[in-house]
């Protein structure tokens, strides 16, 4: 579904040219989670805006079902690092406000707006205003301001970077089941390698804006943190994001 081929990104900083994506290839399936693992700085947030649209990549192709991703869609819904929510409006017309173009109907775009926040359990919080949520239920808006577009692809920016960990332990399980019953394909980056092994069937390791590897995790769901296959799936993704021993003590 998603081909990226041969993509680089070049920055121009204070004219000094900088490679945050070196010559990526990859491929992404229906209806598949990946996440894309790698340490502040090596690119992932590039390389997400390169396949929502946001930038040109200044080499190589990107292909969403075969045709070269462009400029912008609905199709490809992004939940950025920061929950952007607009303070001014309400639960309900944030996630409404994607809708406008899509959507004529006032009545139908609350309709789907509900739906979109009772799948993230905040049907109750419509009413409400972003200052009166918890980190994580402002979290949880987000996403229902994507998936109520009805997204093929969900590009998703260390969505649970800023919440506790307990909180980010349900909204991990809450995305599961959200990505099993829509059979949404996901793009999920961050920078821990618990969350990455907890959600994703495929874990893609980026150093310096390269991919350095890519783990397939056999575990089936539900995952269990304290399992031995999970820890040993931690070892092994450390190795691919350290390099080797020496490394991983630089570091
Ligand atoms: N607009 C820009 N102009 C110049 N350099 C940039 C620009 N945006 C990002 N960079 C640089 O490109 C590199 C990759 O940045 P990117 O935001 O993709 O990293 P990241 O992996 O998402 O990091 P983090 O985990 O901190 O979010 C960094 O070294 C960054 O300083
Ligand atoms: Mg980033």
């Amino acid at each position: 579904m998603i081909e990226i081929r041969d993509v680089s990104q070049i920055y121009a900083a204070n004219d000094q040219p900088f490679l945050a994506v070196d010559r990526v290839n990859f491929s992404i399936g229906e209806g598949e989670f990946v996440c894309l693992l790698g340490h502040s700085g090596c690119g992932k947030t590039t390389l997400l805006h390169l396949l929502a649209g946001f930038l040109r990549p200044t080499d190589g192709k990107i292909l969403i079902d075969g045709k070269e991703a462009g400029k912008p869609s609905t199709e490809r819904s992004v939940v950025f690092q920061e929950y952007a929510l607009f303070p001014w409006l309400t639960v309900l017309q944030n996630v409404c406000f994607g809708l406008r173009s899509l959507e004529h109907d006032k009545r139908e775009r609350e309709a789907r707006a509900i739906r979109a926040l009772q799948r993230v359990q905040l049907a109750n919080c419509a009413d409400r205003y972003p200052h009166e949520l918890s980190g994580g239920q402002r979290q949880r808006v987000a996403v229902a301001r994507s998936l109520v577009l009805r997204p093929k692809i969900l590009l998703m920016d260390e969505p649970f970077a800023a919440v506790d960990a307990l909180t980010r332990a349900e909204l991990q399980t809450n995305l599961l089941s959200l990505w099993k019953e829509s059979g949404v394909t996901i793009l999920f980056v961050t920078h821990n390698i618990d969350e990455a092994i907890f959600l994703a069937q495929r874990v893609a390791v980026m150093r310096r804006g390269a991919i350095a590897g890519i783990r397939q995790i056999a575990l089936r769901y539900p995952r269990f943190r304290s399992s031995t296959e999970f820890s040993a799936e931690y070892r092994a993704i450390e190795e691919l994001l350290y390099g080797n021993s020496e490394e991983l003590m630089e570091n």
